[in-house]
């Protein structure tokens, strides 16, 4: 089983931006503790960080036929990005979407999430431990499938 871990714009920023709201876990130490999660359940992990949209869209379309399901943290085009939304629409994978904050503690904007509603789950306010939670989750729903 092929995993994509998808990571938005800033995200490379991890441990030095907003520590108060995002911890001091860098995007390195969490794709590791994803990558060694992977390992433990036997799926391989494919790791995308862009700060790029159409980039972001690339990936998606690349999923097609390739990736079995995808963790996705879209962090700001979350709120925003009507192509990214598209892209899932156009390249169905079950994915869940995770955020490190608790998006509903915070300005009313981050409560809309474009993905939402295509995410076979979603997991907010856990910081890094929410993407284990995510990959746990998404490996058990494609493997009662
Ligand atoms: C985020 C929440 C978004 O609102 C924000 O723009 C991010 C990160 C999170 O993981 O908590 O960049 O997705």
């Amino acid at each position: 089983m092929h995993i994509a871990v998808l990571n938005g714009p800033n995200l490379d920023l991890l441990g030095e931006r907003e520590t108060h709201i995002y911890g001091t876990t860098t995007l390195a130490a969490l794709e590791e503790s994803v990558r060694r999660r992977g390992e433990e359940l036997g799926v391989s992990v494919e790791w995308i960080q862009s700060n790029h949209e159409g980039e972001l869209v690339d990936a998606v379309h690349g999923f097609r036929s390739r990736v079995d399901g995808a963790v996705v943290n879209p962090a700001a085009y979350t709120h925003t990005s009507w192509a990214l939304r598209d892209a899932f629409l156009a390249a169905p994978i079950p994915f869940v979407e995770v955020h490190l904050s608790n998006v509903f503690d915070r300005e009313p904007e981050r409560r809309r999430s474009l993905f939402a509603d295509l995410a076979c789950g979603f997991v907010a306010g856990f910081g890094p431990r929410g993407y284990l939670l995510a990959l746990d989750a998404l490996i058990d729903i494609l493997r009662d499938d």
